[in-house]
């Protein structure tokens, strides 16, 4: 099927390069020259396992191109909006402006027929309105909300655990405008030539094709039932992860190890162990700007009590980073003026390079502000904290990055610091032995049993 997807971000670039690995003719369109010469030339702007390989597979196969022009989308049967919705700069609440863009120049080459099906993660009733700008084209809108993660992005696209396609329909009701609680009637979609609402929907079945042949759930919803799975489904994972930061807290002050009471609690199957990570919280492009943008909505629907837990949430996340610090602060007794402080970390996560409100590089920019000496490693983070933060000091290697430490924080995951790295062989390079585990990811017993004082997130 040809296919245009407008938005070469991070979930538009691999939407694009996804769908054309699974046989569909894709044009993926960005207002960004530099980055569609990128990924034209099979570049990945951004570190994504397995993304090149689909990238340089598709470009080569004759179906995957990317251009500026969106008069190029012409022709595509599905056109898909993966645009960025980031948090606004003076409030909690989205910026939709990329989207509104996006829509308003996709509409003159809109033909009736066409489906446009937005991914991006908007405030509920947001497609409603603009349905009313697609249909009028004969064109119709659907919202199919995205749920990949980073570092497993592709395999998420292609393979995912679920698929939502929200269509405005009378038989799933109508949906409420952007203002709130304003229903409006269905637009009676096929009227205008355009396809019914059902039919759109087996249109994106057959857009999904592997996944749909599998088994994998398709569900359709109406428009704003869609738009909230995406936003409850962040919002259920950061209050997930804030519940057991909470526990941290309470266990700090009792001398319990949240790390068992996550394992014996996530033995029951209905709590699960997965997002029960205690540590220094969540971070990048998504969970803490959903949980955000969540809560301005709800306030604008005259409902802000009822999500008014995820401030809490959010509040809760942010002093865990304030937590590492105090730990390291206090393991030098009140003064880290001029402490060498090597972070082993920089991304938000490990398997990325993205940086977007990482906990990581919030608690290195806390430390120099307090008068440390902070040298910061990750293997792929670095160019991108760099630009960021250009008054930390940046190491490559890690062994280099350690050397004559006198104290290590672990604040990203990856496998190089908590499988790859001994304690005796990190204890060789440092000055001090003083180990502060912000993922609670090493084995304290190890790291104690070679010699250092390591602290750990909501453990004795
Ligand atoms: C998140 C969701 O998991 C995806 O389903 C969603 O599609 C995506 O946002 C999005 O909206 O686009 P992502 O931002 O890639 O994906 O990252 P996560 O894997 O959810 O991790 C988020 C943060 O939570 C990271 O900083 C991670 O270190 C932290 N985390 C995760 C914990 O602190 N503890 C845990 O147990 C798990």
């Amino acid at each position: 099927m040809k296919l245009s997807v407008i938005g070469c971000g991070y979930l538009g670039a691999v939407h694009a390069a996804a769908m054309a690995s699974i046989g569909h003719e894709v044009v993926g369109i960005d207002v960004d020259e530099r980055k569609i010469d990128a990924l034209s030339s099979g570049e990945a702007p951004f570190f994504e396992p397995g993304l090149p390989e689909i990238l340089s597979a598709g470009i080569a196969s004759g179906n995957l191109r990317f251009t500026t022009d969106i008069a190029e989308a012409k022709g595509a049967r599905v056109h898909f909006i993966g645009v960025g919705t980031p948090q606004q700069r003076d409030g909690d609440a989205a910026d939709l402006t990329y989207v509104d863009a996006a829509v308003d120049a996709l509409l003159p080459h809109l033909t009736s027929g066409d489906i446009v099906a937005g991914k991006s993660t908007v405030p509920v009733g947001t497609a409603a309105q603009l349905a009313l700008r697609v249909e009028a084209t004969g064109a119709t809108l659907v919202w199919n909300p995205e749920f990949l993660r980073e570092g497993w992005a592709v395999q998420d696209t292609i393979d995912p655990d679920r698929l939502v396609v929200g269509v405005s329909d009378a038989s799933t009701g109508s949906a409420a405008g952007r203002s709130g609680g304003v229903s409006r009637p269905s637009t009676g979609l096929g009227s205008a030539g355009g396809s019914s609402a059902a039919d759109a929907a087996d249109v994106l079945r057959e857009v999904y094709h592997p996944a749909v042949t599998k088994g994998t759930p398709f569900i359709v919803t109406d428009l704003a039932t869609a738009e909230l799975v995406k936003v409850a489904a962040n919002a259920f994972l950061a209050t997930k992860i804030s519940f057991i930061n909470a526990m941290s807290e309470i266990a700090e002050v009792t001398g319990a190890d949240v790390t068992q009471l996550a394992d014996a609690i996530g033995h029951d199957a209905r709590i699960g162990r997965r997002f029960l990570g205690a540590g220094i919280g969540f971070g990048g492009g998504c969970l803490p700007k959903d949980i955000r943008a969540f809560s301005a909505r709800a306030e604008e629907l005259g409902r802000s009590e009822s999500v008014s837990f995820l401030r809490e949430v959010d509040a809760i996340n942010l002093r865990r980073r304030e937590r590492a610090v105090h730990l390291v602060v206090d393991a030098f007794e009140g003064n880290v003026v001029g402490k060498n402080i090597t972070l082993l970390g920089a991304a938000f996560k490990p398997h990325s390079d993205d940086i977007r409100d990482s906990p990581a590089l919030d608690v290195a920019v806390r430390l120099k502000g307090l008068g440390a000496e902070v040298t910061v490693t990750d293997p792929e983070a670095l160019e991108n904290a760099r630009r960021q933060h250009p008054q930390l000091n940046y190491v490559d290697d890690r062994d280099e990055a350690l050397r004559g430490a006198d104290a290590v924080i672990v604040v990203t995951e990856w496998d190089e610091y908590r499988r790859e790295l001994s304690p005796e062989h990190a204890a060789s390079l440092t000055a001090g032995t003083i180990v502060v585990d912000g993922r609670n990811c090493l084995d304290a017993a190890a790291w104690r049993e070679a010699g250092w004082t390591y602290y750990g997130m909501g453990r004795p």
